[in-house]
């Protein structure tokens, strides 16, 4: 039964997911992190991320990654935020790929069949593929002044119809807080926000500690992140997972 068709639900995957070989299926996913590269639509913003895009079929739930761009030696995975994101209309990107040996990490793959059993959609929307964005996001800060922003710095929906969030490394920082709020709240940051418009506010800081979304009832925030009180760079890294149904032109329209 999914826990999310109230709007958003908070899960521990880590234990949830518990199978033989979990700990060292995580482990290569956090080393993976460790050399994640910047990202370049984010110049100075101490971001770094990776991405690539798969598909579910609805019926075998079996999981296909999408081919890769090959450029040089690295590999690629173009993102297009079609007519959806009134801020970005026609955004074409393209970011570093997840690797292959990580794209068929077994925990990743579970992770995505976890957040896919909790999304729900019409018969219609099942009859094609379901799209999985998969984003590797860390924020990395070494000087004390140094502030890693998300995008965007208010409460906001994404357009997807569910994405979900899965901590892998929280450390040496300050802030990265999580908020959920009621849909008009989406333009403001949670101290502008009335307490009742508020659902919950939150950190995940256990490994696999994770929340998801289910994007048109409610708006959702994540604050900046600063370096913490100890000798250390300070990170945040998070999986980041969004669904979509394939969308139908409407020829009649
Ligand atoms: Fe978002």
């Amino acid at each position: 039964m999914s826990m999310i068709k109230k709007g958003y639900a908070r899960y521990d995957l880590m234990k949830e997911l518990n199978y033989e070989g979990i700990e060292s299926d995580y482990n290569e996913i956090l080393e993976y992190f460790s050399d994640l590269p910047a990202d370049d639509y984010a110049p100075g913003l101490n971001r770094y991320r990776r991405y690539s895009r798969a598909l579910v079929l609805p019926g075998t739930e079996e999981i296909h990654w999408l081919p890769t761009i090959q450029k040089g030696d690295n590999e690629f995975s173009a993102y297009f935020q079609g007519k959806f994101n009134p801020e970005h209309p026609g955004a074409y990107r393209e970011f570093h790929s997840i690797e292959e040996n990580i794209r068929n990490n077994k925990l990743l793959n579970k992770i995505i069949k976890a957040n896919y059993d909790e999304t729900f959609w019409s018969t219609e929307d099942k009859i094609m593929p379901i799209h999985v964005g998969v984003h590797f996001v860390k924020l990395f800060v070494q000087n004390d002044d140094d502030k890693a922003v998300s995008s965007p710095d208010c409460l906001h929906q994404d357009g997807e119809p569910f994405t979900f969030a899965h901590l892998i490394e929280r450390d040496n920082v300050n802030g990265g807080t999580n908020a959920i709020g009621v849909p008009g709240a989406a333009g403001k940051v949670p101290e502008e926000v009335d307490d009742e418009d508020l659902l919950e506010v939150f950190e995940i800081d256990q490994p696999l500690e994770s929340y998801g979304v289910y994007d048109s009832a409610v708006s959702h925030y994540v604050s900046p992140v600063t370096k913490g009180g100890e000798d250390r760079p300070g990170v945040r890294s998070v999986i980041l997972i969004d669904y979509q149904q394939t969308v139908v032109a409407d020829v009649d329209g």
